[in-house]
């Protein structure tokens, strides 16, 4: 087998990247672990910033986004049982987020491929780039049927996530890893009652911070700070629900229509980022190259930019040649990363409780929510990383 681009992974990132190249007549193949239906089950976040909204857009899925998604134009920060509205809209010119499952753009994107004949082979096995710094890569993959296959390549896009086998194919000593991990995760559930508010709610709480999201006008998606050691079957739907009205302002507390969850989990908070984001003729995109906590929604946004970044380049290459830009990948991808990187690590720390002796940290962290939305300037800082960062051009 042949391709100009292997992709491996067909989360978000792979397949993005997939149906932009696609639509250049730039050819390539995924190669992802799991099967689609699998790929689907996997509820993650659900607030697309401007810049990928037009990336969507420019990949020709927006059909189902435009009729389904919901823009909003604030967001709100709760706390000392007080609400404050960001305006995000007129604190930005404008600038609106777009609050639509990753699932469903998942979706469309999978969709999007098998109409246009986009090649992806699932549930492979021993995915394994070879020769990365030669000119001629191959990634060798075995089959559901147990057989063995080669696929010769230009490039490799490593979209395989946190997990994946790209950044491990990076040698040690060629890269840099910068990582903080956080004492605590969130517990998130599904549930077909409609949201308790508007817009989403990020809670500051002496029991622990809480976000109040949605899907659509029926589908809410809640979250709960817990300790790491929690375990989701400790957590009944009722349990969650007390906690829950505990830690919101009273008079959402009093509106919240609770309901039998449809999905619950853990994840943990990590603040990771690897440098450089590329190797001979691998790049690293999303989740592969650097995770964000969830605070801010930066995570699905940070992969749509860095696929902006390679879309654009692969363009340039196949179409004028520009192999020099080649070593800009990483550079231009990592201006952008950092900076969502402090936005998602300053939300994290300003509104999760760290523990239980602390006191001079949760003053701190008063104070600045109260400096904060107490000012324009501070107001203006968090609308402008919230609607995201303008994107960096390669040039
Ligand atoms: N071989 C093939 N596929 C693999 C391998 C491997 N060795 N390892 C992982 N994968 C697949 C996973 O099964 C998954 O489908 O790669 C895909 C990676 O997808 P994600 O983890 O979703 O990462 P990405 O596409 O970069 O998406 C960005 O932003 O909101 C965050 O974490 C959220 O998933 C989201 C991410
Ligand atoms: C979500 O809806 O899952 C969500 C929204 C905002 C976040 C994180 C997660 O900051």
């Amino acid at each position: 087998m042949k391709t100009q681009v292997a992709i491996i992974g067909a989360g978000p990132s792979g397949l993005l990247l997939g149906q932009l190249l696609q639509r250049q007549g730039i050819d390539n193949v995924i190669l992802e672990r799991r099967s689609g239906d699998y790929v689907l089950s996997r509820i993650r976040a659900g607030v697309l910033e401007q810049g990928m909204v037009d990336l969507l857009r420019e990949a020709g899925v927006d059909e189902r986004m435009d009729a389904e998604g919901l823009p909003h134009d604030g967001v709100e920060l709760a706390f000392d049982n007080r609400r404050v509205r960001i305006d995000l809209a007129g604190l930005t010119g404008g600038k609106q987020v777009m609050v639509y499952g990753q699932t469903e753009v998942t979706r469309d994107l999978m969709e999007a491929r098998e109409a246009n004949g986009g090649k992806t082979r699932y549930e492979v096995d021993q995915v394994q780039p070879h020769d990365l710094e030669t000119d001629r890569p191959y990634v060798t993959f075995v089959d559901k049927h147990g057989e063995t296959h080669r696929l010769d390549c230009d490039y490799v896009a490593g979209c395989d996530g946190y997990h994946g086998v790209s950044r491990q194919s990076i040698p040690a000593d060629r890269i840099k890893e910068f990582e903080r991990v956080y004492p605590f995760g969130w517990l998130g559930l599904l549930s077909d009652t409609p949201p308790v508010a508007d817009e989403l709610i990020y809670a500051r709480h002496e029991r622990g911070f809480a976000l109040c999201s949605m899907r659509s006008e029926t589908r809410s998606r809640y979250y709960l700070q817990v300790p790491l050691e929690e375990k989701v079957e400790d957590w009944s739907d009722e349990r969650f629900w007390e906690e829950f009205k505990r830690r919101v302002p009273e008079d959402v507390a009093a509106k919240l229509i609770t309901g039998s969850s449809l999905e619950k989990s853990i994840a943990p908070l990590r603040s990771f980022v690897v440098e450089p984001m590329q190797y001979g003729r691998l790049f690293l995109v999303g989740d592969a190259a650097h995770i964000v906590p969830p605070t801010g929604a930066k995570g699905l946004n940070l992969a749509a930019s860095d696929v902006n970044t390679l879309y654009r380049l692969m363009v340039k290459v196949y179409r004028e040649g520009r192999t020099d830009l080649i070593p800009r990948y990483s550079e231009t991808c990592l201006k952008r990363i950092w900076k969502a990187e402090r936005f998602s690590w300053w939300m994290t720390s300003m509104l999760h409780k760290f523990s239980d002796e602390e006191d001079f940290g949760s003053r701190m962290q008063q104070a600045e929510l109260d400096y904060v939305t107490g000012s324009e300037a501070g107001l203006t800082t968090i609308a402008e990383n919230y609607v995201g960062l303008p994107y960096e051009s390669l040039e």
